[in-house]
């Protein structure tokens, strides 16, 4: 079986263990099954996790994790709600694995996001990002990010695409680094 190549998820966790300095605050922007919420609740103090599925904040409600913050709301609204600064913020866009396929994350509403996380960002944050082109409204909003990344004052920010080449609509990592 394959290690570093197998799943993208995984890559993004060693990605930030590995990398991030500070481990106090988190935001997972895409609560969905809560397994990118779980990872960070393990090394970060405090971790904010957005979510617009009622059913899935309620499902990692009973959990009871101390130190995850659960926030019912959408991304978009990050900069209203965290007034901190933060060291890692992890987007895994789509929808929710077994759930319904017609909620997903919209290509403007996930830049809009973006931008105003990576203000949030810390000086040597990371922003992860996980993206799938397997349908149509992915497809578009891993278009529009990835200019938008190419963009980045590369003064200020290293932004780094993990893509796997012999496999059709596989999904990708993209990393956003802050000086
Ligand atoms: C691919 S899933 C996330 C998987 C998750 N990180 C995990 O570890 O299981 C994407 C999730 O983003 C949620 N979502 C979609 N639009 C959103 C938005 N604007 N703000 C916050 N969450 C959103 C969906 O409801 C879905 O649960």
């Amino acid at each position: 079986m394959f290690n570093y190549t197998a799943d993208i998820s995984v890559l993004s966790h060693n990605i930030i263990k590995d990398n991030i300095k500070n481990f106090d605050i988190a935001i997972d922007a895409t609560l969905g099954n809560g397994k990118d919420t779980d990872f960070l609740s393990k090394y970060f103090k405090t971790v904010y996790s957005f979510e617009i599925q009622h059913m899935a904040i309620e499902n990692y409600k009973n959990k009871e994790i101390q130190n995850v913050h659960l926030i019912e709301e959408s991304h978009e609204l990050i900069d209203n709600i965290i007034k901190d600064s933060v060291d890692c913020i992890m987007y895994n866009l789509g929808y929710l694995p077994g759930g319904d396929k017609n909620i997903t994350t919209n290509c403007k509403s996930t830049l809009i996001s973006i931008k105003k996380g990576l203000e949030l960002l810390k000086s040597q944050g990371i922003m992860a990002i996980s993206m799938y082109s397997g349908h149509e409204e992915g497809k578009k909003e891993k278009e529009e990010i990835l200019k938008y990344a190419s963009s980045l004052d590369k003064l200020l920010y290293g932004s780094m695409l993990h893509e796997t080449l012999n496999r059709n609509n596989a999904p990708s990592l993209l990393i956003i680094e802050k000086k």
